[in-house]
């Protein structure tokens, strides 16, 4: 196995109480969720999805004092924010993202303006960054219905500043909607600090919960204005052929993960005891040191900020006459795993002024080691050499 530096596709490794937990679950319960009667396997599975619920409303600090009704599990981000937007944007309606988008919500937004919903896309400045300004001016201009946008960029790590951006909405009364792919688990999030319409986040990655997982943190009275994009059995309400309303039954149809939630549930035990400064202060730290040896390299660009202020430990580097794919796979035969290309996110190398070519991203995690970052130093001066 390499050397792992691509923690923004995923996190790895994860905590091993993820994995104990979640083949305790296959091996010693295994029941469906409210699909049984009140043996002890069923109501282990109530009790740890229940628990899970739980410790994720208190995570993001939830609505209702952190009611775990308000939680939905979904399969990924991707799923939560295809849930949120489909279900609430309807032919007519106006919506606002930001120009560092991934395709996650992107391809959504796209594929709901050809259905009549009007999109404005604010542009970000070349470093990735959404100057709350440009909100402003689009909120003087027109009133909009949704705005939806990436807490930092998958691409460069730009961290945007959502404290202004949550104001501004709630001066204008919009929905904001915020995918944490890149931060939930890794900066402190707070839905109702926030007054987030819902907070989107994916279990994978600063989670450091299990592929498959993810959810959505709902207000209530947003939730109620959301139609279920898919219905079906919920293990509840089985005398009813119609969709009920009540959270979290209302966008949980069929089989969750089971085995995924257990592992997400151990995960937030690891985080919780670990502490989320302490996470965070790790990938500063080793951003920093990182930063530092890429300061050495000739004819390097580093797209988005250029020092450790206003971003993660997310890089993504270009050197001219280099083409990234070449060099990922040259470093990947060496032993280091990176990601080259455009990472979902056209349009946000469009506003880095690398598309489309796209850049090589290096994606630290807490369990890296200065010492793997020496070694991969060294790798990529020998690469370009
Ligand atoms: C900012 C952002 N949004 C959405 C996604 C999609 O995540 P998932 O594949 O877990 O749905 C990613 C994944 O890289 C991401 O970085």
């Amino acid at each position: 196995m390499g050397i792992y530096l691509n923690n923004a596709a995923t996190t790895w490794p994860k905590p091993a109480e993820v994995a104990e937990a979640m083949s305790k679950f296959l091996l010693r319960g295994g029941a469906n969720l409210a699909r049984g009667a009140n043996s002890e396997r069923d109501l282990n599975t109530l009790n740890f999805v229940l628990d899970c619920r739980f410790k994720l409303a208190e995570f993001f600090n939830g609505y209702e004092d952190c009611d775990p009704r308000y939680v939905t599990f979904t399969g990924n981000i991707t799923e939560s924010l295809n849930i949120v937007l489909r279900g609430y944007l309807k032919p007519g309606m106006k919506v606002l993202t930001s120009s560092m988008e991934h395709n996650a919500v992107m391809r959504p937004l796209r594929f709901l303006e050809q259905q009549g919903v009007e999109l404005k896309v604010l542009e970000c400045e070349p470093d990735g960054f959404l100057k709350p300004e440009r909100l402003r001016e689009a909120l003087s201009e027109s009133k909009y219905d949704l705005m939806v946008m990436s807490h930092a960029s998958n691409v460069c790590g730009t961290v945007q500043d959502i404290n202004s951006i949550a104001e501004i909405c709630s001066e204008h009364n919009l929905n904001l909607v915020l995918d944490t792919a890149q931060t939930a688990g890794v900066l402190k999030l707070d839905a109702v600090k926030l007054n987030l319409a819902a907070l989107c986040f994916t279990g994978h990655k600063g989670l450091m919960g299990p592929q498959g997982t993810g959810g959505i943190i709902w207000r209530p009275d947003f939730a109620s204005q959301v139609t279920p994009i898919i219905s079906g059995g919920t293990g509840s309400f089985s005398h009813l052929e119609y969709q009920p309303e009540d959270l979290p039954d209302k966008f949980e149809s069929g089989t969750p993960n089971l085995p995924g939630i257990a592992g997400l549930n151990a995960a937030l035990d690891w985080l919780n005891a670990t502490g989320i400064n302490k996470i965070a202060a790790r990938e500063h730290e080793l951003g920093e040191y990182f930063l530092s040896k890429l300061k050495n390299f000739n004819g390097l660009k580093l797209s988005g900020k250029q020092d450790m202020n206003g971003r993660l430990a997310v890089f993504s580097i270009n050197f001219d006459g280099f083409d990234n794919g070449i060099l990922a796979d040259e470093l990947s035969r060496m032993g280091f795993e990176t990601r080259p290309g455009l990472h979902c996110s056209p349009s946000a190398h469009k506003t880095l002024n690398t598309f489309p070519g796209g850049s090589l991203r290096v994606s630290l995690g807490y369990f890296n080691e200065r010492e793997e970052l020496d070694k991969f130093i060294d790798a990529l001066s020998g690469a370009v050499k």
